[in-house]
């Protein structure tokens, strides 16, 4: 539990998901799979899917200006922005310096962060760090991916999974509200299970790359699945019974959304009911970074939020990634 004399609070929340609609129906055109296998298998209906010519940086725009048009807020207060994304826009310069010109953000500073399916949720653990030490006193944080743009479409065991998106929330310091606790991991032994291998350093992009199809998403599902299911649940429920949290005072439990059986796996490990968590896998599929703060802005357009509600975060990636971060809720509820 962490001593600070402000915690980081989030004050606003935006989102923004691409017009293009890609259902079930749609993918079965495009691999040998079929909408009841997804469903079953995912909980996944329908995702999103970016036209020509929009990315990342756009989508966390348009994030960023709903969470503006939300909240009384003019870009010159803004001091830091941090980008959790595996797909910027290109290798350099970073997401976060493309955003901040697009948002005329003329004082911020800000950065890009990788951590796959974790990202959202160690941006804010950093942004948090940079309020409770008074460095930053307004932060926003991204989640943004498009996911479309690393995806095999002759590949069932990813394309079906994964759809495109933006969120952002804006953290502020409060002695009252904001992040109360967390656990975050990395674990390198998980790498070579969820991995895109072409287009780094290690084999940058060659005609060899591009004929291996090395550029997209790799993954072995069923190892990953494992230790998701675990991961999540452990480090959820290590940072719920510490905060003496349960399904009696448990809010809402707002999960990554990579796969509905590991949401439940972990809701039912904390002892939630259905009301108590946050699910939209099935309009979204899994969005990467973006699935925290979207689900977040959802949660909070719903008035599933209100002021004092205790709310639980948790997230597993590639790397592997994970994590879970507790925090009391500090908006009035959406009118
Ligand atoms: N449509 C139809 N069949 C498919 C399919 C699809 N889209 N994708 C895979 N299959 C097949 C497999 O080839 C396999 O066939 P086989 O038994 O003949 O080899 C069969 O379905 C069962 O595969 P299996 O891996 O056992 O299914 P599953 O119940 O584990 O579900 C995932 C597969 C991918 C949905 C699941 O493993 C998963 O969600 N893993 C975690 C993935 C994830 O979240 N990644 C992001 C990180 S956060």
């Amino acid at each position: 539990m962490k001593q600070t004399p402000f915690k980081a609070n989030i004050t606003a929340v935006g989102k923004y998901l691409p017009k293009k609609v890609i259902t079930n129906q749609d993918m079965e055109k495009l691999v040998d799979t079929s909408d009841e296998w997804i469903q079953s298998r995912t909980g996944i209906r329908e995702r999103r899917k970016v036209q020509k010519g929009e990315a990342t940086v756009e989508m966390s725009t348009n994030a960023v200006h709903n969470l503006m048009k939300n909240h009384n807020i003019s870009p010159e207060e803004i001091d830091t922005i941090i980008v959790a994304t595996v797909t910027p826009d290109m290798i350099l310069p970073c997401s976060a310096a493309l955003i901040q010109k697009n948002i005329n953000a003329v004082n911020a500073w800000g950065y890009d962060l990788s951590a796959a399916c974790s990202g959202f949720l160690f941006g804010l653990e950093s942004g948090a760090a940079l309020i409770e030490s008074g460095r930053s006193k307004k932060v926003i944080v991204i989640g943004a991916d498009t996911m479309s743009s690393i995806l095999n479409y002759e590949d069932r065991n990813t394309c079906i999974l994964f759809g495109d998106g933006a969120g952002a929330v804006l953290l502020e310091p409060s002695e009252e509200f904001g992040i109360i606790d967390s656990e975050l991991r990395i674990d390198g032994s998980g790498g070579e299970y969820l991995k895109v291998d072409g287009g780094g350093s290690l084999n940058p992009a060659s005609h060899e790359t591009i004929t291996n199809k090395s550029h997209y998403v790799w993954q072995d599902g069923k190892t990953v699945y494992k230790f998701a299911v675990r991961g999540m649940a452990d480090i959820s429920y290590e940072v719920a019974t510490r905060n003496n949290l349960s399904g009696d005072n448990i809010s809402l439990f707002i999960p990554h959304q990579a796969n509905k059986r590991i949401i439940d796996a972990t809701a039912k490990r904390l002892g939630l009911k259905e009301s108590q968590i946050m699910i939209n896998i099935d309009t979204y599929a899994n969005t990467t970074s973006a699935t925290l703060p979207i689900c977040i802005a959802e949660a909070y357009e719903n008035n599933r939020l209100k002021q004092g509600d205790n709310v639980m975060l948790s997230t597993f990636g590639a790397g592997f990634s994970w994590g879970a971060m507790y925090l009391k809720w500090g908006m009035s509820t959406h009118a």
